[in-house]
């Protein structure tokens, strides 16, 4: 919480917390796991630990449902670790850019050159019916936010590995789309969806966009898969609730797990 620490300096303090608390040294892939995706961790590998987020240096208790919040070292079969990060601090909580993106400079800070940021979302396209995952192209960032702090012009070509979507789609055919990440914790209105699809957005949600800028700005490639876990204002039918993006990724969750464990299996 100290404004005078370095963002980079306390990721590098989380990861060092994590190597004790795990007993491994150095992490090869993160993946962040939102909505829908918290139970795929199971089948990547072997837990070795999982590790409460507010014991680690920088990360805040977890307040929403669906949202865990653990870090897990996971042992792949293929050799390597991954870090398994089931603690999300979203823009909408009001704590910060620097909290946000604090999982992903710890993840960097711990040695891993890929991070897998996964969410559920809210579909613009309506042939996307809820339960399917969908591969995020690139993005377009209406927080007003951003992870980085004075002048550092990075560039966001490409930002979502075309390499690492080639490798998802050789898992099982995917769309792909372009996320748009509002604030929240609202939903948007129909006419902002309608703005959304305007502009080139095919998925809405609340997080990921920070979060891949930052693992850019760290040097890693960013793999980002959005679960659709409902229809958006207006193209859906009826209103949304929370309790429907929950139980359309409980729905899921084994074909998700099968579809991140190939990914990752095909990574490492
Ligand atoms: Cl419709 N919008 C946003 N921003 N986030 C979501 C969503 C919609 N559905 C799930 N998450």
């Amino acid at each position: 919480d100290d404004p005078a620490a370095s963002p980079v300096d306390v990721a590098a303090a989380a990861a060092r917390s994590i190597a004790e608390a795990t007993g491994v040294e150095r992490h090869d892939i993160a993946l962040t796991l939102g909505s829908g995706w918290g139970q795929t961790a199971d089948v990547l590998g072997e837990t070795v630990a999982s590790i409460p987020a507010h014991e680690i240096p920088g990360f805040s208790r977890s307040a929403v449902a669906g949202h865990p919040g653990t870090i897990r070292s996971v042992r792949l079969e293929r050799g390597g670790h991954a870090l398994v990060i089931g603690a999300r601090t979203h823009l909408y909580e009001g704590l910060g850019v620097r909290r946000v993106v604090h999982s992903v400079r710890t993840a960097a800070a711990a040695g891993c050159s890929i991070m897998v940021l996964t969410n559920g979302a809210g579909g613009v396209r309506p042939e996307w019916a809820p339960g399917t995952p969908v591969l995020i192209s690139d993005h377009i960032n209406l927080t007003a936010a951003s992870p980085l702090e004075g002048a550092t012009f990075i560039d966001l070509t490409d930002l979502y590995s075309a390499r690492l979507r080639a490798i998802a789609r050789e898992v099982r055919d995917l769309d792909e789309g372009v996320y748009v990440q509002n604030r929240g914790p609202h939903y948007e209105t129909p006419a902002e969806v309608r703005m959304a699809r305007a502009i080139g957005g095919d998925i809405v949600g609340m997080s990921t966009a920070l979060e891949a800028i930052a693992a850019r700005e760290a040097g890693m490639e960013v793999l980002g898969l959005s679960l659709i876990t409902n229809a958006a204002a207006g193209v859906s039918p009826h209103p949304l609730s929370h309790e429907e993006v929950i139980e359309a990724g409980r729905a899921a969750e084994g074909e998700l797990a099968r579809l991140l464990a190939g990914i990752v299996g095909r990574l490492s």
